[in-house]
């Protein structure tokens, strides 16, 4: 599970959360004891925890199996070894990965709705990366508000940024949302700014990997820049994202760990290398969007407005 998360088989910050919940299961299937699964589940939490750095969410479900895991223990303490003890641990972990995923479905359709407050019929979106249901177990987060308004019949059209290197705006989000049949367009990441100089956009709506204490949020690599760009031309720029994707731990984004991906991402196009061999890359995949060019955050219980230092402390508050 590692590996798929590493190469991004599995992205977006609820799907690798989940996919880390499922992947501590996994470790402990795998076990022929339960003192070995206990072993193996000590590194499992460390590597599938350390796969992707930036979205919290990861290092969050993982904290949700170490709680089960701990439970567990607690009431095994006298079965040092049975078969039937390591099957407890099992299940345990399955249900807490399952609930995870089936309490992500909840939330997406929760933030839709959220959301949906801010479309108006014939609204233009425009969002980058992919924070579609390729990224969670559901609707998606910023995708989510879209989808719930088409389901009620409104009109509303979206221009994905393609969002280079990787592609996931062009490749995934416009597939996702053609095949569901809302109406996408499809532009250079370079091209977002001159829409919206052109009055083509209305709103602009998207996911996060990382939200710290005063609403400083780290996405998508572009994300700054278009946020940037929306002040400029006076353009509400909202972020919509789930509890699991909040860091109390940390007061601003100067503390997100952003993480770098090889040059190849950058330079190749289908194995091919475009750039000169002596050429050097610089590829951080994500990028901290300061809060003050946030609009709004989107989350399951409403839009979370300034001064986020406290509006995002009460909303912590009463999810612990
Ligand atoms: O590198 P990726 O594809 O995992 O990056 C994904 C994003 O930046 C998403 O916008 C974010 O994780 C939110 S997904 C609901």
């Amino acid at each position: 599970m590692e590996t798929y998360i590493k190469v991004l088989a599995v992205r977006g910050a609820p799907a690798i959360g989940l996919a880390g919940g499922y992947g501590m299961f996994i470790a402990a299937r795998n076990a022929n004891t339960l003192h070995q699964a206990y072993k193996d589940l000590e590194i499992a939490a460390d590597r599938l925890g350390n796969a992707r750095p930036t979205a919290v969410n990861l290092k969050w479900a993982i904290t949700r199996q170490q709680a089960v895991i701990k439970e567990v223990r607690t009431k095994l303490v006298n079965e040092y070894d049975s078969e039937q003890g390591l099957q407890t641990l099992r299940n345990a972990l399955l249900t807490q990965a399952d609930n995870m995923l089936k309490e992500d479905m909840d939330l997406c359709r929760q933030i839709g709705e959220a959301g949906l407050s801010l479309l108006q019929e014939g609204f233009t979106v425009l969002t980058h990366c992919n924070a579609g249901g390729i990224a969670t177990s559901g609707y998606g987060t910023a995708l989510a508000p879209i989808y719930v308004a088409h389901e009620k019949g409104m009109h509303v059209c979206v221009y994905a940024d393609e969002t280079r290197p990787l592609l996931q705006g062009m490749r995934l989000t416009a597939w996702e949302l053609a095949t569901n049949g809302i109406d996408v367009t499809v532009i250079c990441d370079s091209a977002a700014p001159f829409l919206m100089k052109q009055k083509m956009i209305d709103l602009i709506i998207v996911g996060a990997d990382r939200i710290a204490l005063n609403g400083d949020t780290a996405n998508k690599i572009g994300t700054y820049g278009l946020a940037v760009a929306a002040k400029a031309h006076g353009i509400p720029f909202y972020v919509a994202a789930p509890y699991s994707t909040f860091d109390p731990k940390i007061a601003d984004g100067s503390e997100i760990p952003i993480e770098e991906r090889g040059a190849e991402e950058v330079t190749n196009f289908l194995d091919k290398r475009f750039a000169p061999q002596k050429a050097m890359v610089y590829n951080p995949a994500f990028d901290v969007t300061p809060g003050e060019l946030i609009s709004g955050i989107i989350t399951e219980v409403g839009i979370l407005r300034p001064l986020y230092s406290q509006s995002i402390k009460s909303f912590i508050a009463n999810h612990s």
